[in-house]
């Protein structure tokens, strides 16, 4: 696979033109959305990541075999960024998500170890209630026994069935075994074969 580093922005009018098909990873903080890049494309330092949350700052774009936009986001709900910060990159996200022209699915990132979070749900149901077309990609799964893993996923998507009719896709990863980045890839590549040009 063939993947370079765009440019990054910190303000939707200001990203690349939009002229491929885009996926956003979302959510939050140190769940694992940079990990998760290096780990598709295959090179380990393309996305800047740390034990720290709130490593990454800005929207970065990255082009992959000349045909599809990544992009790598903030995340969201870490408290320790200061509050000033904070407030910037909540409007700086969801503006991104409802103007950006091209992204064709905003991929929520969800640590596969943990109960649903409230602040994942919330977000969910933002997209939702805004038309983004979305899927879920469960992360860290190597951490995580698969009975525990399966029950997991299990509640997520039973929370979400209160509120959603239709229920999104979802995949199962590990940045540190390679799990699912097949699937993913795959999905991608089935909507990849939906794009009709630059909107
Ligand atoms: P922000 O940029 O702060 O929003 O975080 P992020 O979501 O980009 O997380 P990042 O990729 O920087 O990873 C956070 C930490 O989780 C790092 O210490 C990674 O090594 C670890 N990590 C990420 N993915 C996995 C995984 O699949 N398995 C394991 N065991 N650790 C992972
Ligand atoms: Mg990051």
């Amino acid at each position: 696979m063939n993947a370079k580093y765009i440019s990054g922005c910190t303000h939707w009018s200001k990203c690349p033109e939009p002229g491929y098909p885009e996926y956003a990873f979302t959510g939050r903080s140190n769940v694992g959305k940079s990990s998760l890049i290096n780990a598709l494309t295959g090179i380990n330092k393309l996305a800047k990541i740390s034990t720290t949350p709130g490593k990454t700052q800005i929207i970065n774009h990255f082009l992959i075999d000349e045909k599809w936009y990544l992009a790598d986001l903030p995340g969201y709900g870490y408290a320790k960024i200061s509050k000033k910060t904070r407030e910037k990159w909540g409007p700086m996200i969801r503006e991104f998500l409802t103007r950006r022209e091209n992204l064709m699915t905003t991929f929520v990132l969800i640590d596969s170890r943990l109960e649903p979070q409230k602040i994942d749900l919330e977000f969910i149901d933002w997209l939702g209630e805004n038309n983004i077309p979305l899927a879920l990609i469960f992360t860290k799964a190597d951490k995580c026994k698969k009975k525990e893993l399966a029950q997991n996923v299990d509640i997520v998507m039973k929370k979400l069935s209160d509120s959603w009719e239709e229920l999104p896709s979802h995949v199962v990863t590990s940045s540190e075994t390679g799990q699912g980045l097949d699937d993913l890839l795959s999905f991608i590549a089935g909507v990849n074969r939906l794009w009709k040009g630059r909107p």
